[in-house]
This record gives structure tokens, sequence and C-alpha cells, in this order.
């Protein structure tokens, strides 16, 4: 099955991303948020994109126009009905996610569609427990920045059937041209549970007075060739997103080095969320 009518509920920086890369491969989005104007918001953001893709030579401006024309904006669910698969990338909450995979299920007509979830730590299993569909129903998990990043993480739950792990994969894996690696249904997947306690320590470290955010980012991308320091890489994911992986890990495995350090805390606590609120670990215009 071609899939070529694809949903993505929440219009944030993840949602944003997956719906431009759903766009640049020929696929007709609907992009939901209950946000008023969200979406709309992340059509600007997605546009802007599209024109650094277009700026740095990986798609022509013609491309990028049809890309953007195939992404439409809607502020309810009830326009997923006729989705052939639906990517959830709402905030990281339990809570949340569960009403929106309930709420999915009731809403997208055909019992055969897929709901995939782009979480990064809460068990697929329980997205699946809020449908009637569990084995329609898999992680799909991409990483930031979308269009840039070529992991695409898949996860199945106990429950997921074949068919959907197969199909899922050849579309991230041949449409998307994402390279897909599968990670078994545990909290954080493969690359946050290596990620994250990296940057946990990193903010440990910094919490404690070791040394200054500058010297440990630098440390890291000059002596480990990392794209960027620990620290800058909290601040593109968000402080709120990290905190909320780092507590999964922690609730999954009760490791210590999973626990959210009192700064990272404190930060959330203040708003310092990073990149997308203009000041995380640095500040931004
Ligand atoms: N569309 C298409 N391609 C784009 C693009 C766009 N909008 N913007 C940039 N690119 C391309 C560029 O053309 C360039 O490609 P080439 O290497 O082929 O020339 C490449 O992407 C890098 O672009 P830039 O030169 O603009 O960017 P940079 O060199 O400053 O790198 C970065 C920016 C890619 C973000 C880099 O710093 C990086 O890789 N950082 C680490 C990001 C990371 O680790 N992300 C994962 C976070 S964890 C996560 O997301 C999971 C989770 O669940 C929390």
């Amino acid at each position: 099955m071609r899939i070529e009518r694809i949903g993505v509920v929440g219009a944030g920086i993840m949602g944003s991303g997956i719906a431009e890369v759903c766009a640049r491969a020929g696929a007709q989005v609907v992009l939901a948020d209950q946000a008023p104007d969200l979406a709309t918001a992340s059509v600007e953001r997605i546009t802007a994109s599209l024109q650094r893709g277009v700026d740095r030579g990986k798609l022509a401006q013609a491309e990028a126009d049809v890309a953007l024309a195939r992404i439409t904006p809607v502020e309810t669910l009830a326009a997923m009905s006729d989705r052939q698969l639906v990517i959830e990338a709402v905030i990281e909450d339990p809570e949340t996610k569960l009403k929106v995979f309930g709420a999915l299920d009731e809403v997208v007509e055909d019992p055969a569609a897929i709901l995939a979830s782009n979480t990064s730590s809460i068990p697929i299993m329980q997205l699946a427990m809020a449908t009637q569909r569990r084995e329609r129903v898999v992680g799909l998990h991409f990483f930031n920045p979308v269009p840039v990043m070529r992991l695409v993480e898949v996860v199945p739950s106990l429950l997921t059937d074949d068919s959907t792990i197969a199909e899922v994969t050849a579309f991230a894996g041949e449409a998307l041209g994402k390279r897909v690696v599968r990670s078994k249904d545990r909290a954080g997947f493969v690359v946050n549970a290596l990620l994250v306690p990296y940057l946990l320590s990193a903010i440990r470290m910094l919490e404690a007075g070791f040394a200054t955010a500058e010297d440990i980012d630098a440390g890291m991308v000059e002596g480990a060739a990392h794209p960027m320091g620990p620290l800058t890489l909290t601040d593109l994911v968000g402080l709120d997103t990290t905190k909320a992986v780092a507590e999964s890990l922690y609730e999954e495995f009760k490791e210590p080095l999973f626990a959210p350090p009192p700064l990272l805390s404190r930060m959330v606590d203040a708003g310092l969320l990073g990149r997308k609120a203009g000041r995380g670990f640095y500040t931004y215009d």
C-alpha cells in the first residue's frame, strides 16, 4: 500500500518537521493542533525551513512551493478521518498522548489506517491500549531538525503486527529516504537511552561548577567531533522535552543517571526551555 494521505497531530517543532518531510516526499498532509493558530504558525516555520533547503541547494524553489501547498493546517482532529497514516507529535506527556490516541481511533475511519507516535520515551504499548486497533499502532520516532537528521526509529509494541512494521519501515526508508533502525518498546528506545544520560551528565557538570557551559560544549565539539556540544543540543531538543524523557527513563529503569538534575528542573520551572523560548543554557535572538 502506498501511503499518500498523512495526518500529523501537534504543530510544534517536531510536528512541523515531520509534516515538511512527508510533503517533500509527495504526500498530502493534514497538520492539526488544538491551540488556535498554532498549525498556521507552523506553516511559517515550514516555509522558512523549505527556504533554507532551497538556499542550500537541496531542492528547487518549485519543489518547495509544491511541498508547501500539500500541507493543510487544521484546528480539529475531524480532518483526520480519511488518513492512511497519522503521526502524533504532541507534547511528551502521557495523559495528553493517550487522549489523542483515543480520539484518533474514533475519528480515523479505515480500521487498517496506522496510528504512529513520535514519542521519545512513552511506551507504545500504553498508547496502543488507548485504541481498538492495537496491531496498527507503532512508534515512529524522528530527530530534530527533522529535514536534516537522517534517522527514524521504528518501535513496535508487543501487539503491533508485521504488516504495520513493514509499511512504516518502507514509508520512512523508501518514501522519506531515512535510515531506519528498529528498537524494542523500552523507554528512550536506542538513541535517547544513550543520548539523554550524556546530556544530563553535562548539566550536572555545569551545576557542580566543574566547567563553564562554553567549555563543556567546546570539549565535545573540538575534542570528540560532535556537531554541537551537549548544552547547545539540550537547548535545541528543549529542556522540557529532555526532562520528560529523563523522567520516563528513570521511571522505567530506576538508574540514578537517568534522574533529572535539579538545575534542569528549575530551568523548566522558570520557562527557560532552550532555543524555542529564546533562552536556555544560552540566549537566542
Ligand atoms: N532542508 C534540507 N536540508 C537542510 C536544511 C533544510 N531545511 N537545513 C539544512 N540542511 C542541510 C544542509 O544543506 C547541510 O547538508 P550538507 O551537509 O549535505 O551540506 C546539512 O543539512 C547541515 O546544515 P547546516 O550547514 O545549515 O547546519 P550545521 O552544519 O550548522 O548543522 C545541525 C546544524 C544539523 C543541527 C548540526 O548542528 C547537528 O547535527 N546537531 C546535532 C543535532 C542532533 O543531535 N539532533 C538530535 C537531537 S535528539 C532528538 O531529536 C530526539 C529526541 O527525541 C529528543
